[in-house]
């Protein structure tokens, strides 16, 4: 199988669906408006979507249901690097290798436009068209996802970060605030594609969280190696990063350790589920990085 050519298949599919929710909304040419569409549209990998088709596809739910689940992950997940990049968080003037939302728009603009994305996500999950998944799982979706992103979930990993960066901090610790400010949404996207099918049942589940966490842990030191080797973000200044903590080498044997451990999860779904494509998605991921 090409993978690359369904990666950009599922790319391709997100990108039009973004395109087309932001389309429908009302003053089109207000700035937060522009400043949503510049975070949104313009760039991104789109890996939380990826998984979220693939995993949708090895339980046979249906596309146009995946399109809403990638779609409000996406939204939020463009909300939280708006924000992520503000002067009061990380002071990044730079996102996917432009000028940072603020620095674009201005801060009260990226405020804002990180704001409405939010809004804009639950409400294309909780109103848009779902074949095959009934109101009372649409809810345990929507909190499932509320609660991932919010206090108990990314916040929370956002607030360690930042109360942790001056300090000396211990493997353990720098690993909570990676498993809330990263793994949990990503965790929470692999959750809702569970959820929207008829496969979920708490084995399953306890499956692909494994292989959710272990793979969010994985991505969150591949990012922050990226980030250091690039010096993009003043990381030298910064001592909550595993390269930082336990060099380079040590981080690179934590990811591939990560990453057996999210292969060895896999194995337990082979039995009923084709997770070929999940393989792949995984090795790509591991792939870009090195
Ligand atoms: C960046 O996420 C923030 C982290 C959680 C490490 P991505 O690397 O997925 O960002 P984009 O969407 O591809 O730019
Ligand atoms: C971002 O982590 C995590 C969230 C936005 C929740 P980073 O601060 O490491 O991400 P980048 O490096 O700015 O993309
Ligand atoms: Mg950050
Ligand atoms: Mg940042
Ligand atoms: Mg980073």
């Amino acid at each position: 199988m090409n993978f690359s050519h369904l990666y950009e298949t599922y790319c391709n599919r997100i990108n039009k669906k973004l395109f087309e929710i932001i389309q429908e909304l009302p003053f089109q040419n207000s700035v937060l408006l522009k400043a949503m569409k510049y975070s949104t549209l313009l760039g991104g990998k789109r890996l939380r979507s990826c998984l979220i088709y693939i995993i949708g596809d090895m339980f046979q739910v249906h596309i146009t249901t995946l399109d809403v689940i990638s779609a409000a992950v996406e939204l939020v997940h463009s909300y939280s690097l708006i924000h992520d990049d503000l002067p009061c968080i990380d002071n990044d003037h730079f996102r996917r290798g432009k000028s940072s939302c603020h620095i674009k728009y201005g801060e009260n603009f990226a405020l804002l436009a990180g704001d409405a994305l939010q809004g804009l996500a639950f409400n294309i999950l909780s109103s848009n068209h779902m074949p095959g998944v009934h109101d009372s799982m649409r809810l345990k979706m929507i909190s499932e996802f509320s609660n991932s992103i919010g206090y108990s979930g990314m916040c929370m990993g956002q607030m360690l970060d930042l109360e942790k960066e001056k300090k000396n901090i211990n493997i353990s610790e720098l690993e909570e605030i990676n498993l809330y400010k990263t793994a949990f949404l990503i965790r929470c996207s692999i959750r809702l594609a569970c959820f929207s099918s008829n496969h979920f049942s708490k084995e399953i589940l306890f499956i692909l969280d494994k292989f959710s966490i272990s793979i969010g842990l994985a991505f969150q030191i591949q990012d922050d190696i990226f980030d250091l080797k690039n010096d993009t973000k003043k990381l030298k200044d910064k001592k909550n990063t595993y390269p930082l903590l336990i060099g380079l080498k040590k981080s690179k044997i934590k990811i591939k350790e990560l990453y057996k451990e999210a292969f060895f999860a896999l194995e337990h779904l082979k039995k009923k589920f084709d997770v070929n494509k999940l393989e792949l998605l995984t090795q790509f991921i591991i792939k870009r990085f090195k």
